[in-house]
């Protein structure tokens, strides 16, 4: 793969649900590869609608989506969902097995891995977000955050070309904040991170994007968005009291 071909091309991007609401009015937007980029916006401005056309779980719209040079499409969505590792916002929907280990091994598994190379597999993704030391456990004796955790974990054991967050630090205490915050700035990965988390997006997103009515309203550096009051009024977003996003470095 070249080197510089970006890990997502949204071009033109429209879609309008079945009941005829639309929800997305043509959306651009490209992410290089091994850049982190927060998708910011308020309440109902499409986020979610735009990244369930990441891996083609939504389809049928206007404009195209490229994943590394690859269309979104059903020729290549075996491909597409293993190259777009989307972490969803509650982990319960995406553990079920009895195992974490189990949990982990399951995407690997359905691609033909086996054996030894499958544990390598697993092992791998469980030390990359921590959790190597759990592999025996049922994910549900396990803390909120951690679940959060494995969840990155079956996504990473893809070896995805970029990994897709909705809200990661929703319900999280400020410890398991602050660990998933380290071990996402550690991923050698490209991340476009869905949240409302404003101080999140600025310690772990150089760049941002705010989506508001469908369309993306304002791209650029995080901590100019975050310090533009007049754009961030505008789309309904607001930093936490007292947070001043020009005092951090
Ligand atoms: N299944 C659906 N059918 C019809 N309209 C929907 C559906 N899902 C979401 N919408 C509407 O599409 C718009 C965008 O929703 P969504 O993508 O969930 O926004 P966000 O994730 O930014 O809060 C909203 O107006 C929402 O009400
Ligand atoms: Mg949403």
């Amino acid at each position: 793969m070249d080197p510089v071909t970006p890990s997502l091309e949204v071009s033109g991007l429209a879609y309008a649900y079945p009941d005829g609401h639309q929800a997305l009015f043509g959306v651009d937007l490209t992410v290089g590869r091994g850049e982190r980029v927060a998708l910011l916006g308020p309440n109902g401005a499409g986020k979610t609608t735009l990244v369930l056309h990441l891996n083609g779980i939504l389809t049928g719209g206007a404009g195209t989506v490229t994943v590394a040079g690859m269309p979104v499409g059903k020729k290549h969505m075996a491909e597409i969902r293993r190259k777009v590792g989307i972490v969803f916002q509650d982990p319960d929907d995406q553990l079920f097995m009895p195992t974490v280990r189990e949990d982990v091994a399951f995407g690997p598994a359905a691609a033909g891995v086996r054996g030894a190379e499958l544990d390598a597999v697993v092992l791998r993704a469980l030390e990359k977000v921590g959790m190597a030391g759990f592999a025996d456990r049922p994910p549900h004796h396990l803390s909120f955050g951690q679940r959060r955790r494995v969840a990155v974990a079956t996504v990473l054991a893809m070896e995805p070309e970029i990994l897709v967050l909705d809200e990661p630090s929703s319900n999280l205490d400020p410890a398991s904040r602050r660990e998933l915050a380290d071990i996402l700035r550690t991923l050698d990965v490209t991340v476009l991170m869905v949240t409302h988390d404003l101080p999140y997006a600025l310690e772990l997103c150089p760049r941002s994007v705010i989506l508001s009515e469908g369309v993306i309203a304002a791209d650029g550096p995080t901590g100019g968005i975050l310090a533009d009051e007049e754009l961030m009024a505008r789309h309904r977003l607001e930093l936490p009291f007292g947070f001043v996003p020009q005092s951090v470095a």
